[in-house]
């Protein structure tokens, strides 16, 4: 991975899933230009939940997030490109999906705080935790497109 590169961890939450949105969501962050490197279907543990949101721990939606994001399966992704984390946050939209922006993937996709369908890391710290916690190193795959000379 070059310097300018780098990488977010996205989850599209059991709601996406359900609502068969998983397929509009990944073309959003393909044509936006940046690159999938890990992909899988997973379905949390409490464990992994608990620890994903540790730092909300206490807060009054704490309980009923971790008992959300272990509903039903989970699509945990790896993204990677130059700027990655901000922009992937600019693409998603604001937290509450009422006040998305529309042409974000909230704002366009979701109604409901609590059904937000997608998680994006909140900066490369961030990001990096939450890969280690979702994927081992062998699942991670560092391809090579043809050409990104159309992208940067
Ligand atoms: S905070 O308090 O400002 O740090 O919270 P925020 O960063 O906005 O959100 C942290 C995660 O909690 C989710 N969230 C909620 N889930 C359910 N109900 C309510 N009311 C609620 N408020 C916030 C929010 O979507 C964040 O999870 P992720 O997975 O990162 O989207």
């Amino acid at each position: 991975m070059s310097a300018q590169q780098e990488r977010t961890f996205i989850a599209l939450k059991p709601d996406a899933v359900q609502r068969n949105l998983v397929g509009e969501v990944i073309r959003r962050f393909e044509a936006k230009g940046f690159k999938l490197v890990g992909l899988k279907l997973v379905k949390p543990s409490v464990e992994t939940a608990e620890e994903h949101y540790a730092e909300h721990k206490g807060k009054g939606f704490y309980k009923g997030l971790v008992d959300f994001i272990t509903s039903g399966p989970v699509v945990a992704m790896v993204w990677q490109g130059k700027g990655v984390v901000a922009s992937a946050r600019k693409l998603i939209g604001a937290t509450n999906p009422l006040t998305s922006e529309p042409g974000t993937i909230r704002g366009d996709l979701a109604v409901d705080v609590g059904r937000n369908v997608i998680h994006g890391s909140d900066s490369t710290d961030s990001a990096q935790r939450e890969i280690s916690l979702w994927f081992k190193e062998g699942e991670i795959a560092d391809w090579t497109p043809v050409s990104n000379a159309w992208v940067y």
